[in-house]
């Protein structure tokens, strides 16, 4: 199991890691790519288990790339509630973004990223819909499976916010440096139930 202290910072020594970008996953998985995408997962799920969040110093998260972890492969798992409060768990690999919306959609609150401590404020505007194909990884079954996902709003942003983690990217490179809170004419904010 790993902890807060075990995700890579960006403002650490680790932040050469988390700019670099990832390579291919080769398949068939290996053990140590199966024991990394389950660890992931279950950051994730112990972040939602508050009692054991607080007591145990996990920082709950609606994703998380390999390279926060030190691993520079092209993995992530996203385990969020979307905007209509429906449950989300993906576990991926290998995506690669297909295509997108040329209307792009922002969260009012800003992003969060666990390997950013620092507060950076301002709008991050994405795509608001993306077709992606990608390997999904199912723990239970042990099972490896292509798919093409298509992903609107709140999902949207969250996967293009972990797929720029495999790229180096962070979410405040996106932010207007002369105007943070610019909203462009192509962009609304994702609508929380
Ligand atoms: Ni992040």
């Amino acid at each position: 199991m790993f902890l807060y202290k075990d995700i890579l910072k960006d403002e650490s020594k680790d932040h050469d890691i988390l700019r670099q970008k990832s390579e291919d996953v080769v398949f068939p998985l290996s053990d140590e790519d199966k024991n990394t995408l389950f660890q992931m997962n279950e950051y994730l799920r112990l972040g939602y288990d508050e009692d054991f969040a607080k007591k145990n110093d996990i920082r709950p998260g609606v994703g998380i790339a390999a390279p926060q972890i030190g691993v520079l492969k092209k993995m992530f798992v996203i385990m969020a509630y979307d905007e209509n409060g429906d449950f989300h768990n993906y576990i991926i690999i290998n995506p690669k973004i297909i295509s997108h919306s040329e209307e792009k959609t922002y969260l009012e609150s800003g992003e969060g990223c666990l390997s950013v401590e620092s507060p950076h404020r301002g709008y991050i505007h994405r795509h608001k819909r993306i077709k992606a194909k990608c390997y999904l990884y199912d723990i239970e079954s042990d099972t490896v499976t292509p798919a093409t996902i298509s992903l609107k709003n709140y999902l949207a942003v969250v996967f293009q916010h972990e797929y720029d983690h495999l790229f180096g990217v962070l979410f405040f490179d996106h932010i207007d440096k002369i105007n943070p809170f610019y909203i462009p004419e192509n962009s609304t904010p994702v609508k929380f139930e």
